[in-house]
């Protein structure tokens, strides 16, 4: 084998997010030639710095596209009543296809009454039980974003998935739980562990894939992979070192390089394709609103 075909492969989320943001793009203006234009409705309570980077990245993202945005700003101390009642106005509105609510939500707010409340057609982060519950039946329903683009990656890396052990590294709702449903859908072998599971490294190492969620900085090294493994980074942590602060993921990067056969860098490689999923989601709904009761075009 030459060195180059065993040199490990990074895999590049920004070029793939691109070239869905193109097929969104192609899509969105499809729609608009058929007189249907995407609305997207971003909510974002209070005013944590984060969540306001990924706020505007994903108007920013949208309006790029063609979608319209609709961003709704609201003051950290907005009680949970007022909250359920923009979302039933953006339930109603025929402009608004897509609802995106900005977690975390301040502590005083109810977080699963408000995802809840979310038509579950406009639950483009599909976050509603209608759409975990179907993606767990493997209906065709709205996904994760953030799951979906991960899948995307590890479906451009590795081709066939079938058969392939995953092991999944965090078992929350935005990303360890659905990404778990995805990779089962995809005919992979799924091991889901997490803090309380005994010999992590152990597990891991058994893992054609690795998916990392779990915002531990640097938490799994070369140790804890199997040569020729893929590795997906989903955790971006933000850490102090030599004097500056800098984005690490949850996998030991330089650590992990000299063993797997292709890597997600953080940051450059899943965050880009959090934002592309959510356009595509949008896409989805907008189609599944506005075109599913009419006749075909000639
Ligand atoms: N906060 C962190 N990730 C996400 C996400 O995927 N969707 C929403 N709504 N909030 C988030």
């Amino acid at each position: 084998m030459s060195r180059a075909a065993t040199l490990p492969r990074l895999i590049d989320g920004k070029a793939t997010a691109a070239r869905v943001l193109a097929e969104v793009s192609d899509e969105v203006a499809d729609l608009r030639a058929r007189g249907v234009q995407p609305g997207l409705a971003v909510v974002l309570v209070g005013s944590d710095p984060a969540s306001q980077v990924y706020v505007r990245n994903k108007v920013l993202r949208a309006e790029e596209t063609g979608i319209r945005s609709l961003e709704h700003k609201l003051p950290a101390d907005t009680d949970e009543a007022t909250l359920l009642a923009l979302i039933e106005h953006l339930n109603a509105s025929a402009e608004v296809n897509g609802i995106l609510v900005q977690l975390p939500l301040p502590a005083h707010i109810n977080e699963q009454r408000v995802l809840q409340a979310i038509d579950p057609l406009k639950d483009v982060d599909g976050f509603h039980s209608e759409n975990v519950g179907g993606l767990s039946q493997g209906r065709e329903v709205l996904t994760p974003c953030t799951p979906s683009g991960c899948l995307r990656l590890l479906q451009d890396t590795c081709g066939e998935l079938r058969g392939k052990h995953a092991v999944v590294v965090g078992r929350s709702n935005i990303v360890g739980k659905p990404m778990a449903a995805l990779l089962l859908q995809a005919d992979c072998t799924v091991t889901v562990v997490h803090s309380r599971s005994q010999d992590l490294p152990a597990l891991c190492r058994q893992a054609d894939i690795v998916v990392a969620a779990v915002g531990k900085p640097r938490l799994i090294d070369a140790n804890w992979l199997k040569p020729g493994a893929v590795v997906i980074d989903v955790g971006i942590n933000r850490i102090d070192e030599d004097g500056r602060s800098k984005l690490v993921g949850d996998v030991d990067f330089d650590s992990a390089l000299s063993l797997v056969s292709a890597i997600t860098p953080v940051p450059g490689g899943v965050g880009p394709m959090t934002i592309a999923y959510l356009m595509k989601n949008t896409v989805a709904a907008t189609r599944r609103q506005c075109l599913a009761a009419r006749p075909a075009q000639p």
